[in-house]
């Protein structure tokens, strides 16, 4: 009974630890995202540049790889950010990115007075 406790105490203090540490990964990749000069460009929930797209809801439409991607090689209008990011900042960088999962804003149907 006490090994049966104690395995529960065990498995309990684990799961929320992994809980804990993947909710400080995304806010520890928020801060990644600000200093980094990502919003000069991009916005999330209507902070931020608008040269590159919107990212509020980024996490819905790409993959992590392709995020990695876009984010170590840059593109023509990007630049690359591989060679300025710790390994561990990328990915919770990513892991941050791929929580934004905002739904675009639905457009109201508009009715025209004829
Ligand atoms: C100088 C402006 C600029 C900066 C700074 C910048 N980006 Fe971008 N980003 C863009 C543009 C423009 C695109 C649109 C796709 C393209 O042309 O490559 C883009 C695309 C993306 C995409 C793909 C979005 C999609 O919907 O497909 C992600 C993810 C992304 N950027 C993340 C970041 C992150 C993270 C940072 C900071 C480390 C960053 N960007 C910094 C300009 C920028």
């Amino acid at each position: 009974m006490k090994f049966l406790l104690s395995l529960a105490a065990f498995v309990l203090a684990f799961s929320s630890f992994s809980i804990a540490s993947s909710r400080s990964q995304r806010a520890h990749g928020a801060v990644v995202f600000n200093e980094s000069g990502c919003r000069h460009c991009h916005s999330i929930g209507n902070v931020g540049g608008h040269k590159g797209p919107d990212l509020s809801g980024v996490g819905r439409r790409k993959s992590k790889a392709a995020m990695r991607q876009q984010i170590v090689y840059g593109s023509k209008v990007m630049p690359a950010f591989g060679d300025d990011l710790e390994p561990g900042d990328l990915k919770d960088l990513i892991a941050y990115l791929k929580s934004c999962r905002q739904k675009p804003a639905k457009t109201q149907p508009v009715s025209i007075p004829n």
